[in-house]
C-alpha cells in the first residue's frame, strides 16, 4: 500500500532513524536516541523507541540512517504585510543604523494592499516555512495600525495559524504622532475589541521610538482582560524596561532580549518568562547577538524564532537561526535545536508540540543528514527532506519508499 492516501489515513512506521530527537527525557531538555523508530497514527505520535522493537504499521518509511526531529515551532513572525525593504537592508549593510521608524514604510504599503495581495504573500511565506520544517508558527499583526487594518491582518493570520498575535502596539502611526496617548487608548479600546476575537495573544514593542513601560503595561493589561496571553518585544535595540514589563505582566515570552541587565535576567527567570531570541534580527541589523549562554546559565528557558518580517529579519528559516545561535550565541547544537522546537512550544504555552513523546502531535521532520548537529554544521544547505504535520506528509521528498 505505497500510495499517499493510505499513508495518510493509516498508521505509518518510520524506521531506520539514525538519530531521533524526542525532547522527551525525564529532565525536560534535549533528548535523543539512536537506531530508533517512530509510529504515527491518527495525527499523533503513537510510539517511539528502538527500531528493533518497533510495532507493525500500515505503511513503512525507511529513514536510512537519517535524523528525525520535532517540527520547528517558530513563535515569533510578522507575516501580514505588503512590499519589501531591501534598499533599507542594503543601506544598513553600508553603515546606516536600524531604527523602528522603518516599520512605517511597511505600514503604508500594507494599508494600500488588497486582501488578495496580503493573503498571497502570507501564504507564500507560510509555505516557505513549512518546506524548511516549521510545523507551527505564530503570526502577528502590526502593519495596519488602524482598527480595520489590524482586524483584517488578524483575520488573515487566523486563516493559516492558531497562534495569532495582536500587535496594534507596534509603533505609533503618523496620524497619531501628536497624540500618542490617544493611540494607546485606541489600541486598548476599540482596536482591541475588533481584534481580540481573532487573536490568542497580545504583543507590544516596548522600546525607545515605540512604547514605554507604562504604555506597554496598560496595553498588556487590556489584552489580558480581553482574554489574550501576553508577549513583549523587549530590549531589542538597547537597554530598557521591556523584560521587566514582561515579567510583571506574566507574559509567556519576552522576545529579542539583546540588551539585558542582570536584574532583567533574574526577573525573566523568576517569573518563568521564556526568553525568545531572534538572531535573524541581529543578522539583519548588524546588532550584537543576544547572549544565550548567559540566559541558560542563569536558568532561563530559551526559545529561538525567526522574527520573519520585511524590515529587521527577512528570513523564514529556523535552520538558519539554529546555525546562528550555535555559532554566535554560545548555544550547543542540542540547546539550539531544543530552543527551536520545545522552546518555541514553551513560548506558545503548548504541550502538544516541540517533542515526539507518545501523544504528541505528529509534527516531525526528516533531515537529509545523520544528526541534528548538521543544522549548524552545514549552514545554508537545505537539509529538510520531508515534513509531517499532524501526521500527514505535507512537504518533501518523493523518494521516501513507503511499503506495506
Ligand atoms: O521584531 N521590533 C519590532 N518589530 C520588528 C521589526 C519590524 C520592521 O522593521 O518592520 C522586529 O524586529
Ligand atoms: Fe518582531
Amino acid at each position: 500500500m505505497p500510495d499517499q492516501e493510505c499513508t495518510e489515513q493509516g498508521s505509518t512506521l518510520i524506521t531506520g532513524i539514525g538519530e531521533l530527537v524526542t525532547n522527551d527525557g525525564d529532565r525536560g531538555g534535549f533528548a535523543a536516541m539512536t537506531d530508533a523508530a517512530l509510529v504515527i497514527a491518527e495525527g499523533k505520535v503513537a510510539w517511539a523507541g528502538p527500531a528493533s522493537r518497533a510495532p507493525a504499521a500500515d505503511a513503512v518509511v525507511d529513514a536510512a540512517g537519517r535524523a528525525v526531529l520535532p517540527g520547528f515551532a517558530d513563535s515569533h513572525a510578522h507575516l501580514v504585510f505588503a512590499g519589501e525593504r531591501s534598499a533599507e537592508f542594503a543601506a544598513r549593510m553600508a553603515g546606516r543604523p536600524y531604527r523602528a521608524g522603518g516599520i512605517l514604510v511597511t505600514v503604508e504599503a500594507t494599508r494600500a494592499a488588497s486582501d488578495a495581495v496580503l493573503r498571497a504573500n502570507l501564504r507564500r511565506l507560510a509555505a516557505e516555512m513549512l518546506r524548511q520544517g516549521t510545523t507551527t508558527f505564530e503570526c502577528k499583526s502590526g502593519y495596519g495600525l488602524t482598527v480595520p487594518d489590524e482586524a483584517r491582518g488578524l483575520a488573515l493570520a487566523a486563516e493559516v495559524t492558531a497562534e495569532v498575535t495582536y500587535l496594534g502596539a507596534h509603533v505609533v502611526p503618523p496620524e497619531f504622532a501628536a497624540d500618542p496617548a490617544g493611540y494607546v487608548d485606541l489600541v486598548c479600546g476599540p482596536m482591541l475589541d475588533a481584534c481580540a476575537p481573532s487573536a490568542r495573544w497580545v504583543d507590544v514593542f516596548c522600546e525607545d521610538g515605540a512604547f514605554g513601560a507604562d504604555e506597554a503595561a496598560a496595553i498588556l493589561a487590556a489584552g489580558r482582560a480581553a482574554g489574550l496571553g501576553a508577549r513583549v518585544h523587549a530590549n531589542q535595540l538597547g537597554p530598557g524596561p521591556g523584560a521587566r514589563v514582561a515579567a510583571e505582566a506574566g507574559a509567556a515570552s519576552a522576545d529579542h532580549c539583546t540588551f539585558l541587565t542582570d536584574a532583567d535576567v533574574d526577573a525573566l527567570v523568576s517569573a518563568q518568562v521564556v526568553a525568545t531570541l531572534l538572531p535573524g534580527a541581529e543578522f539583519g541589523t548588524r546588532q550584537p547577538f543576544p547572549d544565550a549562554r548567559r540566559l541558560l546559565n542563569a536558568g532561563a528557558t530559551v526559545a529561538l524564532a525567526t522574527d520573519c518580517n520585511p524590515g529587521s529579519s527577512f528570513t523564514s528559516s529556523m535552520p538558519f537561526c539554529v546555525a546562528l545561535a550555535v555559532r554566535e550565541m554560545g548555544m550547543t547544537t542540542e540547546e539550539a535545536v531544543w530552543a527551536a522546537t520545545a522552546g518555541g512550544a514553551r513560548a506558545l504555552r503548548r504541550t502538544d508540540i516541540g517533542h515526539l513523546g507518545a501523544g504528541a502531535r505528529g509534527d516531525l521532520i526528516l533531515l537529509d543528514a545523520p544528526s541534528h548537529a548538521y543544522l549548524a554544521y552545514r549552514p545554508g544547505v537545505p537539509q529538510v527532506a520531508a515534513v509531517w504535520q499532524a501526521g500527514r506528509l505535507v512537504a518533501g521528498t518523493g523518494s521516501l519508499a513507503a511499503r506495506a
